[in-house]
């Protein structure tokens, strides 16, 4: 029997470890224990995903967040260590690149317990990114690599992975919402039918006065003169937008559930992000993107011609929404796989 533990932390990191968890339950040969480092809290970012998503309640909680990227990485790291020590797991799971996946990939490591990577591979190739930070170690620390695209395969192999370290199965959020698709459904608090999604939250964006500022003016311009503009607002961008008396004038509403995330993203007409994840999803939805970053480590949509990058440049994001309204997109190709990542990670662990 595989003793596993899955270290999760984020709001994304639920999704994915959802559809992973119930290909890990069919293996009889694997036995996984969940743990929720309390990295996202509040219940609009946390509790509503478990509830939703049917995933059982994690067998172990810390309550570790906030405080800066050191601090909060090391206190997660010396409590998953202490789990670690009492529990024994022959293997330690891990998802994309937050401070929970590398507090969860070192403590392992550093005690020599096997460490897997879903969403392995990445790069956005600026280290200023504490996302990329987190990525480049957590594959360094991890045993098993399960890539996404044939980018990430490629991007590993160009740091000198060895290629039977890594497996491509392609992207787990493929599985997510094919799976929980026919579940999607209207947030109470949204009553637009046409509009955009717009979403914001990354730290490169937020923490700049001036950045934060452009991107506002851009969601305002557009709300006003281009098309309603509905967002679901992360809490930290909530706070410095008072705390710097910044007006946002566009729909404004609480943060949504999974299953309201994939209503917004099947009934926009175009998604206006700095999420990560999100520029995919848009893509699986048939929907453009403009993505409020200088890069992507999902490169291929921007080769695809379905998502613009703006970086966090007024005009550029303006001009970028109206050359992408109304873009029918055919997603004849899938560059993220054919929906069967989960399976190919469970059998894969299965046969450890
Ligand atoms: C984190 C990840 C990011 C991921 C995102 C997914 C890191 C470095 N960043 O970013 O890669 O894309 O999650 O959503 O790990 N807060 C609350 N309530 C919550 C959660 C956060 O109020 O439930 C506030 C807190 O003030 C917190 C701040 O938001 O300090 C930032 O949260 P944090 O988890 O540090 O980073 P995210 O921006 O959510």
């Amino acid at each position: 029997m595989l003793k596993v533990l899955t270290v999760v932390g984020a709001r994304p990191q639920f999704v994915k470890a959802a559809v992973v968890s119930k290909a890990i339950n069919l293996h009889k040969n694997i036995d996984e224990k969940l743990l929720h480092t309390g990295q996202h809290f509040d219940s609009a970012m946390s509790s509503i995903f478990f509830d939703q998503l049917g995933i059982p309640k994690p067998s172990i909680q810390l309550n570790i967040n906030g405080g800066n990227h050191g601090d909060m990485t090391g206190r997660m790291l010396s409590a998953i260590e202490d789990v670690l020590l009492k529990d024994s797991p022959d293997m330690v799971l891990v998802y994309g690149d937050t401070n929970s996946t590398l507090a969860g990939a070192l403590a392992a490591a550093k005690l020599h317990i096997k460490v897997a990577h879903v969403e392995a591979g990445l790069r956005s190739f600026n280290r200023r990114m504490p996302e990329e930070l987190n990525r480049i170690l957590t594959d360094q620390l991890s045993d098993l690599l399960f890539c996404p695209t044939v980018t990430a395969m490629s991007n590993l192999a160009s740091e000198g992975y060895s290629s039977h370290m890594a497996d491509l199965v392609g992207d787990v959020m493929l599985d997510a919402v094919n799976f929980f698709k026919p579940m999607a459904r209207k947030p109470n608090s949204c009553n637009a039918d046409r509009f955009i999604l717009a979403t914001l939250h990354r730290a490169e964006n937020t923490d700049s006065r001036d950045k934060l500022i452009a991107i506002v003016n851009a969601l305002n311009f557009v709300h006003q003169n281009i098309a309603r503009v509905v967002m679901p607002i992360h809490p930290r961008t909530k706070k410095l937008l008072v705390e710097q008396n910044i007006e946002l004038n566009v729909d404004v509403i609480d943060p949504v559930g999974y299953l309201e995330s994939l209503w917004l993203l099947d009934n926009c007409d175009l998604l206006l992000t700095d999420s990560g994840g999100m520029q995919k999803e848009a893509y699986f939805f048939g929907k453009p993107c403009v993505t409020m970053r200088e890069e992507t480590e999902w490169t291929e949509l921007v080769d695809l011609g379905v998502n613009k990058l703006a970086g966090s440049e007024c005009e550029l994001i303006i001009t970028s929404v109206k050359d992408l309204m109304g873009l029918d997109i055919q997603a004849t190709v899938n560059p993220y796989g054919d929906g069967t990542a989960a399976q190919k990670i469970a059998e894969r662990l299965g046969s450890e």
